[in-house]
């Protein structure tokens, strides 16, 4: 990656969990538009490839880091910190999800959940927030979901940790409103990924939840970068209008929901015997 020179419409990227279904998307979107990027993910050899397949491969960087290790994270910080351009925008898109009624999670699998979800971004947000306030263009685009604001069963665990990923960025966004730094904040509804097993997709033809492409999130993301001012984005339709309901009158969405529990309890189990225990897929 060279940034010594960059364009001021050039942004360097920090997308985490680019080697991810989404991730893949947005690093294409990116790319396209002109920007470097730093591709992390777990997962060397994809993000080698991912790496090869954009525009102008040489201009970007993989840098591979477990981001739950606090000292593949600390490497990861150096890089960010070496680079002559700096970092402008950091993407907190890395993710896990597990599909299971709260009986069936353990200890170790909440951990796992909470802790990339919600306590890397925040750390990660932290450790370069003086790197984003020397750009001009400095950002943070949090990717949440639908069901960090809907609480739905099944999602008891990953849904707290996109809640708790909200009220992080709104509560940033305001401590950063008098300062260059823009906040954004992406909550996809279900999105065709390799993240939800065949159990979640099995329960969302079941329930006849549409799931979104990876390009589509990507441009989405794309828009709130582009967008000028810090802002929160909600997607689907008819996602938009129960996040609205469940927080007016959550007792409706409470008897909808429950319901379909029958239907959810049967694909929560099928999900908990194929992958007893751990992150899922
Ligand atoms: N798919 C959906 O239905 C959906 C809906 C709403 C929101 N979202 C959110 O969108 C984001 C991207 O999800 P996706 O669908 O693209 O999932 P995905 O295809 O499973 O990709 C997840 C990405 O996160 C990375 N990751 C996970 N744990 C990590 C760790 N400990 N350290 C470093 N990287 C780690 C993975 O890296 P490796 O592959 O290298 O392990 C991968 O790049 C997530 O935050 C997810 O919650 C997804």
């Amino acid at each position: 990656m060279r940034a010594a020179n960059k364009a001021s419409n050039e942004l360097n990227i920090l997308l985490t969990g680019a080697s991810g279904g989404i991730g893949h998307a947005l690093a294409h979107s990116l790319a396209a538009r002109g920007h470097r990027l730093l591709l992390q993910g777990r997962n060397k050899m994809a993000l080698e490839q991912l790496c090869n397949s954009l525009p102008d491969a040489h201009r970007h960087l993989v840098v591979p880091a477990d981001l739950l290790d606090p000292q593949q994270r600390l490497e990861l910080l150096r890089t960010c910190r070496s680079l002559p351009g700096g970092v402008d925008v950091l993407i907190n898109n890395a993710g896990v999800a597990r599909f299971a009624l709260l009986g069936d999670t353990d200890d170790a699998a909440m951990r796992s959940i909470l802790e990339t979800n919600l306590l890397v971004p925040m750390a990660l947000t932290r450790d370069l927030l003086a790197l984003l306030q020397q750009s001009k263009q400095g950002a943070v685009i949090n990717i949440g979901s639908a069901f960090g604001h809907i609480g739905h069963p099944g999602f008891s665990i990953y849904g707290a940790s996109k809640s708790g990923l909200h009220g992080f960025t709104e509560a940033l966004r305001r401590e950063l409103g008098d300062s260059r730094v823009r906040v954004h904040y992406l909550a996809p509804r279900a999105v065709d990924t390799s993240l939800n097993t065949d159990a979640v997709v099995g329960l969302n033809r079941a329930l006849g939840n549409h799931a979104d492409s990876p390009q589509l999130v990507a441009e989405q993301c794309v828009a709130l970068l582009e967008g000028g001012r810090s802002a929160r984005r909600f997607m689907g339709w008819p996602e938009r209008l129960f996040i609205k309901v469940n927080a007016l009158l959550p007792s409706l969405v409470d008897s909808a929901l429950v319901k379909k529990m029958p239907v959810i309890r049967r694909f929560a189990e099928q999900n908990h015997l194929q992958h007893p225990q751990g992150e899922t897929p």
